[in-house]
Protein backbone atom coordinates (compact mmCIF):
# COMPACT_ATOMS: atom_id res chain seq x y z
CA UNK A 1 0.00 0.00 0.00
CA UNK A 2 1.27 3.47 -1.12
CA UNK A 3 0.81 7.14 -0.43
CA UNK A 4 0.51 8.67 -3.90
CA UNK A 5 1.87 12.21 -3.60
CA UNK A 6 0.39 14.91 -6.04
CA UNK A 7 2.99 17.84 -7.08
CA UNK A 8 5.39 15.56 -5.42
CA UNK A 9 8.31 17.50 -7.04
CA UNK A 10 7.61 20.93 -5.95
CA UNK A 11 8.74 22.61 -2.79
CA UNK A 12 6.84 21.24 0.35
CA UNK A 13 5.53 18.54 -1.86
CA UNK A 14 9.49 17.19 -2.24
CA UNK A 15 10.58 17.87 1.19
CA UNK A 16 7.25 15.69 2.47
CA UNK A 17 8.44 12.97 -0.20
CA UNK A 18 11.87 12.90 1.47
CA UNK A 19 10.31 12.56 5.15
CA UNK A 20 7.53 9.75 4.23
CA UNK A 21 10.51 8.18 2.75
CA UNK A 22 12.61 7.98 5.63
CA UNK A 23 9.51 7.14 7.58
CA UNK A 24 9.13 3.77 5.70
CA UNK A 25 6.43 5.04 3.74
CA UNK A 26 6.25 3.57 0.01
CA UNK A 27 5.10 6.63 -2.10
CA UNK A 28 3.74 6.83 -5.93
CA UNK A 29 4.02 10.73 -6.94
CA UNK A 30 2.18 12.05 -9.89
CA UNK A 31 3.64 15.69 -11.07
CA UNK A 32 3.52 17.56 -14.49
CA UNK A 33 6.35 19.18 -13.67
CA UNK A 34 4.46 22.71 -14.79
CA UNK A 35 6.26 24.03 -11.61
CA UNK A 36 9.18 21.73 -10.91
CA UNK A 37 11.38 19.51 -12.64
CA UNK A 38 12.23 15.79 -12.69
CA UNK A 39 15.57 16.41 -10.92
CA UNK A 40 14.20 17.40 -7.79
CA UNK A 41 13.06 13.93 -7.94
CA UNK A 42 16.62 12.42 -8.48
CA UNK A 43 17.44 14.08 -5.76
CA UNK A 44 14.65 12.87 -3.17
CA UNK A 45 16.03 9.30 -4.12
CA UNK A 46 19.44 10.58 -3.45
CA UNK A 47 18.48 11.72 -0.49
CA UNK A 48 16.99 8.87 0.92
CA UNK A 49 18.53 6.36 -0.58
CA UNK A 50 15.28 4.85 -1.91
CA UNK A 51 13.70 4.83 -4.76
CA UNK A 52 9.84 5.28 -5.84
CA UNK A 53 7.23 5.53 -8.64
CA UNK A 54 6.89 8.71 -10.21
CA UNK A 55 4.52 10.06 -13.38
CA UNK A 56 4.27 12.66 -15.49
CA UNK A 57 1.06 13.12 -15.27
CA UNK A 58 -1.68 15.87 -15.16
CA UNK A 59 -4.40 15.36 -13.16
CA UNK A 60 -6.84 17.00 -15.72
CA UNK A 61 -5.82 14.03 -17.92
CA UNK A 62 -8.37 11.92 -16.26
CA UNK A 63 -7.01 8.72 -17.95
CA UNK A 64 -3.71 9.02 -17.08
CA UNK A 65 -4.56 9.70 -13.73
CA UNK A 66 -6.64 6.62 -13.67
CA UNK A 67 -4.10 4.79 -14.81
CA UNK A 68 -2.00 5.61 -11.90
CA UNK A 69 -4.79 4.18 -9.46
CA UNK A 70 -5.23 1.33 -11.77
CA UNK A 71 -1.64 0.51 -11.59
CA UNK A 72 -0.90 1.04 -7.82
CA UNK A 73 -2.71 0.15 -4.71
CA UNK A 74 -3.11 3.35 -2.61
CA UNK A 75 -3.78 3.88 0.72
CA UNK A 76 -3.98 7.60 0.90
CA UNK A 77 -3.19 10.85 -1.24
CA UNK A 78 -1.50 13.70 0.08
CA UNK A 79 -2.99 16.44 -2.32
CA UNK A 80 -0.13 19.27 -3.22
CA UNK A 81 -0.87 19.78 -6.75
CA UNK A 82 -1.82 23.14 -7.87
CA UNK A 83 -1.26 26.64 -9.30
CA UNK A 84 0.41 29.06 -6.01
CA UNK A 85 1.26 32.44 -8.02
CA UNK A 86 -1.10 35.22 -6.62
CA UNK A 87 -0.50 38.01 -8.94
CA UNK A 88 -0.63 35.39 -11.98
CA UNK A 89 -4.05 33.94 -10.34
CA UNK A 90 -5.70 37.21 -10.99
CA UNK A 91 -4.32 37.67 -14.07
CA UNK A 92 -4.84 34.44 -15.73
CA UNK A 93 -8.13 33.01 -13.10
CA UNK A 94 -9.84 30.70 -15.80
CA UNK A 95 -6.33 28.27 -15.48
CA UNK A 96 -6.72 28.87 -12.10
CA UNK A 97 -9.76 27.69 -11.21
CA UNK A 98 -9.71 24.76 -14.14
CA UNK A 99 -6.06 23.52 -12.35
CA UNK A 100 -6.63 23.72 -8.96
CA UNK A 101 -10.50 23.00 -8.75
CA UNK A 102 -11.03 20.55 -11.69
CA UNK A 103 -7.62 19.14 -10.95
CA UNK A 104 -9.04 18.39 -7.48
CA UNK A 105 -12.58 17.18 -8.36
CA UNK A 106 -10.96 15.14 -10.96
CA UNK A 107 -8.66 13.42 -8.28
CA UNK A 108 -11.31 12.71 -6.27
CA UNK A 109 -13.71 11.11 -8.26
CA UNK A 110 -10.93 8.66 -8.90
CA UNK A 111 -10.18 8.64 -4.61
CA UNK A 112 -13.74 6.98 -4.59
CA UNK A 113 -14.09 4.96 -7.73
CA UNK A 114 -11.13 3.46 -6.43
CA UNK A 115 -12.07 3.14 -2.54
CA UNK A 116 -9.25 6.00 -1.59
CA UNK A 117 -11.05 8.09 0.88
CA UNK A 118 -7.72 9.41 2.59
CA UNK A 119 -6.81 12.62 1.71
CA UNK A 120 -4.58 15.64 3.18
CA UNK A 121 -4.87 18.72 1.43
CA UNK A 122 -2.31 22.14 1.10
CA UNK A 123 -4.88 25.04 1.59
CA UNK A 124 -3.09 28.21 2.61
CA UNK A 125 -3.48 30.97 5.72
CA UNK A 126 -4.76 32.90 2.83
CA UNK A 127 -7.98 31.91 3.55
CA UNK A 128 -8.21 34.30 6.46
CA UNK A 129 -7.85 36.88 4.34
CA UNK A 130 -7.29 39.88 6.34
CA UNK A 131 -7.99 38.86 9.78
CA UNK A 132 -9.85 40.93 12.75
CA UNK A 133 -6.66 39.83 15.10
CA UNK A 134 -3.58 37.49 15.39
CA UNK A 135 -3.20 34.62 16.57
CA UNK A 136 -5.12 33.46 14.34
CA UNK A 137 -7.62 30.25 15.33
CA UNK A 138 -8.61 27.79 12.81
CA UNK A 139 -12.62 29.22 13.54
CA UNK A 140 -11.97 32.89 12.28
CA UNK A 141 -14.36 33.61 9.55
CA UNK A 142 -12.81 33.21 5.78
CA UNK A 143 -12.65 35.11 3.24
CA UNK A 144 -10.06 35.77 0.13
CA UNK A 145 -9.34 38.66 -1.97
CA UNK A 146 -8.26 36.80 -5.29
CA UNK A 147 -8.32 34.18 -7.27
CA UNK A 148 -5.58 31.64 -6.04
CA UNK A 149 -7.01 32.08 -2.66
CA UNK A 150 -10.79 31.55 -4.03
CA UNK A 151 -9.78 28.38 -5.21
CA UNK A 152 -8.21 26.73 -1.50
CA UNK A 153 -11.33 27.71 -0.17
CA UNK A 154 -13.60 26.73 -2.96
CA UNK A 155 -11.84 23.52 -2.32
CA UNK A 156 -11.97 23.77 1.49
CA UNK A 157 -15.45 23.36 0.99
CA UNK A 158 -16.27 21.30 -1.56
CA UNK A 159 -14.02 18.53 0.18
CA UNK A 160 -16.53 19.49 3.29
CA UNK A 161 -19.29 18.41 0.86
CA UNK A 162 -17.90 15.24 -0.09
CA UNK A 163 -17.48 14.23 3.46
CA UNK A 164 -20.80 15.26 4.37
CA UNK A 165 -22.25 12.83 1.62
CA UNK A 166 -19.60 10.00 2.77
CA UNK A 167 -18.58 10.12 5.84
CA UNK A 168 -16.09 6.97 5.27
CA UNK A 169 -13.94 9.76 4.11
CA UNK A 170 -11.25 10.94 5.69
CA UNK A 171 -9.74 14.53 5.47
CA UNK A 172 -7.04 17.08 6.70
CA UNK A 173 -7.20 20.49 5.31
CA UNK A 174 -3.73 21.83 6.16
CA UNK A 175 -3.56 25.63 6.03
CA UNK A 176 0.08 26.46 5.76
CA UNK A 177 1.48 30.35 6.96
CA UNK A 178 4.55 30.67 5.25
CA UNK A 179 6.97 28.12 4.61
CA UNK A 180 10.73 28.70 3.82
CA UNK A 181 13.89 26.85 4.44
CA UNK A 182 15.23 23.61 2.50
CA UNK A 183 16.36 20.56 3.74
CA UNK A 184 19.38 21.11 5.22
CA UNK A 185 21.56 18.67 3.21
CA UNK A 186 21.21 22.15 0.44
CA UNK A 187 20.27 19.28 -2.10
CA UNK A 188 16.39 20.26 -2.19
CA UNK A 189 14.82 23.65 -1.97
CA UNK A 190 12.42 26.32 -3.25
CA UNK A 191 13.33 26.74 -7.06
CA UNK A 192 11.18 29.71 -8.19
CA UNK A 193 10.62 30.57 -11.72
CA UNK A 194 11.49 34.21 -12.73
CA UNK A 195 11.57 37.28 -10.36
CA UNK A 196 10.57 35.69 -7.10
CA UNK A 197 6.98 37.01 -5.28
CA UNK A 198 7.93 35.88 -1.78
CA UNK A 199 10.41 37.35 0.52
CA UNK A 200 12.71 34.44 1.58
CA UNK A 201 13.79 33.46 -2.78
CA UNK A 202 14.09 37.48 -3.10
CA UNK A 203 16.47 37.76 -0.26
CA UNK A 204 18.57 34.70 -1.07
CA UNK A 205 18.50 35.80 -4.88
CA UNK A 206 19.81 39.38 -3.26
CA UNK A 207 22.48 37.50 -1.17
CA UNK A 208 23.93 35.88 -4.34
CA UNK A 209 23.98 38.61 -6.16
CA UNK A 210 21.29 38.11 -8.76
CA UNK A 211 19.03 40.98 -7.38
CA UNK A 212 20.67 44.31 -6.45
CA UNK A 213 18.35 44.76 -3.31
CA UNK A 214 15.30 43.96 -1.44
CA UNK A 215 12.25 46.65 -1.77
CA UNK A 216 10.35 46.40 1.50
CA UNK A 217 7.17 46.75 0.84
CA UNK A 218 5.96 49.31 3.25
CA UNK A 219 7.37 50.62 6.95
CA UNK A 220 3.95 51.86 7.91
CA UNK A 221 1.93 49.04 9.32
CA UNK A 222 0.85 48.45 12.97
CA UNK A 223 3.83 45.92 14.32
CA UNK A 224 7.09 46.66 16.36
CA UNK A 225 8.78 48.35 13.59
CA UNK A 226 6.25 49.30 10.77
CA UNK A 227 6.94 46.16 8.03
CA UNK A 228 4.61 43.25 8.02
CA UNK A 229 5.00 40.34 10.13
CA UNK A 230 3.95 36.59 9.32
CA UNK A 231 4.56 33.27 10.50
CA UNK A 232 7.63 31.93 8.60
CA UNK A 233 7.58 27.71 9.34
CA UNK A 234 10.67 25.66 7.82
CA UNK A 235 9.71 23.43 5.30
CA UNK A 236 10.98 20.15 7.25
CA UNK A 237 8.87 21.31 10.20
CA UNK A 238 5.93 21.33 7.64
CA UNK A 239 6.74 17.88 5.70
CA UNK A 240 6.58 16.47 9.15
CA UNK A 241 3.19 18.00 10.21
CA UNK A 242 2.10 16.36 7.06
CA UNK A 243 2.62 12.92 8.48
CA UNK A 244 1.09 13.54 11.42
CA UNK A 245 -1.69 14.43 9.66
CA UNK A 246 -1.64 11.38 7.30
CA UNK A 247 -1.49 9.23 10.91
CA UNK A 248 -4.31 11.24 11.70
CA UNK A 249 -6.21 10.56 8.42
CA UNK A 250 -5.80 6.84 8.47
CA UNK A 251 -7.16 6.02 11.58
CA UNK A 252 -10.11 8.18 11.59
CA UNK A 253 -13.07 9.61 9.31
CA UNK A 254 -13.87 13.24 9.50
CA UNK A 255 -12.76 16.17 8.29
CA UNK A 256 -10.23 18.90 10.42
CA UNK A 257 -8.48 22.39 9.46
CA UNK A 258 -5.04 22.24 11.05
CA UNK A 259 -3.36 25.81 11.00
CA UNK A 260 0.38 24.56 10.14
CA UNK A 261 2.64 27.58 11.75
CA UNK A 262 4.98 28.11 14.43
CA UNK A 263 2.66 30.77 15.87
CA UNK A 264 5.73 32.98 16.22
CA UNK A 265 5.19 36.75 13.77
CA UNK A 266 8.45 38.21 12.15
CA UNK A 267 8.48 41.44 10.51
CA UNK A 268 10.52 41.52 7.09
CA UNK A 269 13.28 43.69 9.15
CA UNK A 270 13.58 40.67 11.66
CA UNK A 271 14.05 38.28 8.44
CA UNK A 272 16.20 40.46 6.84
CA UNK A 273 18.31 41.05 10.19
CA UNK A 274 18.04 37.40 10.89
CA UNK A 275 19.25 36.20 7.50
CA UNK A 276 22.44 38.70 7.72
CA UNK A 277 23.51 37.24 10.90
CA UNK A 278 23.66 33.68 9.80
CA UNK A 279 24.64 34.30 6.24
CA UNK A 280 27.47 37.26 6.72
CA UNK A 281 25.44 38.60 3.75
CA UNK A 282 24.77 42.19 3.19
CA UNK A 283 20.98 42.66 2.02
CA UNK A 284 20.22 45.66 0.82
CA UNK A 285 16.83 47.08 0.92
CA UNK A 286 14.53 50.40 -0.38
CA UNK A 287 11.42 50.82 1.68
CA UNK A 288 8.62 51.02 -1.14
CA UNK A 289 4.87 51.36 -1.55
CA UNK A 290 2.57 48.65 0.54
CA UNK A 291 1.75 45.68 -1.94
CA UNK A 292 -1.47 45.67 -2.92
CA UNK A 293 -3.61 42.84 -1.44
CA UNK A 294 -1.43 42.64 1.31
CA UNK A 295 -1.72 43.09 5.32
CA UNK A 296 -0.30 44.06 8.26
CA UNK A 297 0.03 41.09 11.27
CA UNK A 298 -0.75 37.24 9.74
CA UNK A 299 0.24 34.51 12.42
CA UNK A 300 -1.29 31.09 13.58
CA UNK A 301 -2.71 29.95 16.90
CA UNK A 302 -1.24 26.33 16.33
CA UNK A 303 -2.90 24.97 19.67
CA UNK A 304 -4.98 22.71 17.70
CA UNK A 305 -2.50 21.15 15.68
CA UNK A 306 -0.04 20.58 18.81
CA UNK A 307 -2.74 18.98 20.32
CA UNK A 308 -4.74 16.99 17.88
CA UNK A 309 -1.66 16.11 15.70
CA UNK A 310 1.18 16.31 18.46
CA UNK A 311 2.87 18.46 16.35
CA UNK A 312 4.92 21.42 16.64
CA UNK A 313 7.39 23.56 14.72
CA UNK A 314 11.03 23.17 16.28
CA UNK A 315 13.15 24.95 14.09
CA UNK A 316 13.92 28.83 14.36
CA UNK A 317 14.51 31.56 12.09
CA UNK A 318 17.90 31.02 12.16
CA UNK A 319 17.55 27.47 11.12
CA UNK A 320 15.21 28.79 8.18
CA UNK A 321 18.01 31.22 7.02
CA UNK A 322 20.55 29.40 6.85
CA UNK A 323 19.05 26.58 5.18
CA UNK A 324 17.95 28.91 2.54
CA UNK A 325 20.81 30.22 2.27
CA UNK A 326 22.81 26.72 2.07
CA UNK A 327 20.64 25.49 -0.96
CA UNK A 328 20.80 28.93 -2.53
CA UNK A 329 24.70 28.82 -2.29
CA UNK A 330 24.89 25.06 -3.25
CA UNK A 331 22.62 25.82 -6.32
CA UNK A 332 22.92 29.62 -7.39
CA UNK A 333 20.31 28.34 -10.69
CA UNK A 334 17.98 25.96 -8.89
CA UNK A 335 17.99 22.53 -10.23
CA UNK A 336 18.77 23.60 -14.00
CA UNK A 337 22.86 24.29 -13.20
CA UNK A 338 22.87 19.89 -12.61
CA UNK A 339 21.14 19.37 -15.55
CA UNK A 340 23.98 21.42 -17.86
CA UNK A 341 26.44 20.07 -15.68
CA UNK A 342 25.54 16.25 -16.90
CA UNK A 343 24.56 17.41 -20.38
CA UNK A 344 28.55 19.07 -20.70
CA UNK A 345 29.89 16.09 -18.89
CA UNK A 346 28.36 13.61 -21.14
CA UNK A 347 28.84 15.55 -24.48
P1 LIG B 1 5.07 24.15 -6.08
O1 LIG B 1 4.60 24.91 -7.26
O2 LIG B 1 6.53 24.11 -5.82
O3 LIG B 1 4.51 22.65 -6.15
C1 LIG B 1 3.29 22.33 -6.76
C2 LIG B 1 3.56 21.16 -7.71
O4 LIG B 1 2.33 20.79 -8.34
C3 LIG B 1 4.55 21.51 -8.82
O5 LIG B 1 5.56 20.53 -8.87
C4 LIG B 1 3.69 21.53 -10.08
O6 LIG B 1 4.44 21.11 -11.22
C5 LIG B 1 2.59 20.55 -9.72
N1 LIG B 1 1.32 20.73 -10.42
C6 LIG B 1 0.60 21.87 -10.56
N2 LIG B 1 -0.52 21.64 -11.25
C7 LIG B 1 -0.53 20.31 -11.55
C8 LIG B 1 -1.42 19.48 -12.27
N3 LIG B 1 -2.52 19.93 -12.83
N4 LIG B 1 -1.11 18.16 -12.38
C9 LIG B 1 0.03 17.66 -11.84
N5 LIG B 1 0.91 18.41 -11.16
C10 LIG B 1 0.64 19.73 -11.03
O7 LIG B 1 4.29 24.73 -4.80
P2 LIG B 1 4.54 24.46 -3.26
O8 LIG B 1 5.07 25.71 -2.68
O9 LIG B 1 5.25 23.20 -3.06
O10 LIG B 1 3.03 24.33 -2.79
C11 LIG B 1 2.37 23.09 -2.70
C12 LIG B 1 0.92 23.33 -2.35
O11 LIG B 1 0.84 24.08 -1.14
C13 LIG B 1 0.17 24.13 -3.41
O12 LIG B 1 -1.15 23.62 -3.50
C14 LIG B 1 0.14 25.53 -2.81
O13 LIG B 1 -0.97 26.27 -3.26
C15 LIG B 1 0.05 25.23 -1.33
N6 LIG B 1 0.58 26.33 -0.50
C16 LIG B 1 1.86 26.76 -0.71
C17 LIG B 1 2.35 27.81 0.07
C18 LIG B 1 3.75 28.34 -0.14
O14 LIG B 1 4.06 29.42 0.36
N7 LIG B 1 4.65 27.65 -0.82
C19 LIG B 1 1.54 28.39 1.07
C20 LIG B 1 0.26 27.91 1.26
C21 LIG B 1 -0.22 26.86 0.47
C1 LIG C 1 1.95 35.58 -0.19
C2 LIG C 1 0.57 35.63 -0.80
C3 LIG C 1 -0.29 34.58 -0.13
C4 LIG C 1 0.34 33.20 -0.31
C5 LIG C 1 1.76 33.24 0.26
C6 LIG C 1 2.50 31.96 0.03
C7 LIG C 1 0.23 37.90 -1.58
C8 LIG C 1 -0.51 39.18 -1.36
N1 LIG C 1 0.03 36.96 -0.65
O1 LIG C 1 1.82 35.78 1.20
O2 LIG C 1 -1.57 34.56 -0.69
O3 LIG C 1 -0.41 32.21 0.36
O4 LIG C 1 2.51 34.30 -0.38
O5 LIG C 1 2.75 31.75 -1.33
O6 LIG C 1 0.93 37.73 -2.57
N2 LIG C 1 7.79 41.35 1.10
C9 LIG C 1 8.62 42.42 0.84
N3 LIG C 1 9.36 42.40 -0.30
C10 LIG C 1 9.33 41.36 -1.19
C11 LIG C 1 8.47 40.26 -0.92
C12 LIG C 1 7.70 40.30 0.24
O7 LIG C 1 8.69 43.37 1.62
O8 LIG C 1 10.02 41.41 -2.22
C13 LIG C 1 7.01 41.34 2.37
C14 LIG C 1 5.51 41.31 2.17
O9 LIG C 1 4.99 42.60 2.09
C15 LIG C 1 5.08 40.56 3.45
C16 LIG C 1 6.24 39.62 3.73
O10 LIG C 1 7.36 40.15 3.05
O11 LIG C 1 4.96 41.47 4.52
C17 LIG C 1 5.99 38.20 3.25
O12 LIG C 1 5.62 38.23 1.88
P1 LIG C 1 5.45 36.90 1.01
O13 LIG C 1 6.63 36.03 1.20
O14 LIG C 1 5.11 37.31 -0.38
O15 LIG C 1 4.23 36.15 1.70
P2 LIG C 1 2.75 36.69 2.01
O16 LIG C 1 2.55 38.07 1.55
O17 LIG C 1 2.49 36.42 3.44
Amino acid sequence: MAILVTGGAGYIGSHTCVELLNSGYEIIVVDNFSNSKPEALKRVSELTKKSFISYEVDLLDHIALENVFRENHIEAVIHFAGLKAVGESVEIPLRYYHNNITGTVLLCELMQKYNVKNLVFSSSATVYGTPKYVPITEDFSLQTTNPYGRTKLMIEEILGDLHLSDNNWSIALLRYFNPIGAHESGRIGEDPNGIPNNLMPYITQVAIGKREHLNIFGNDYDTHDGTGVRDYIHVIDLAKGHLKALEKVMNRTGIDTFNLGTGIGYSVLDVVKSYEKVTSQKIPYKITQRRSGDIGKCYADTTKANKELGWKAIKNLEDMCQDSWRWQKNNPDGYTEEIKELVENHN
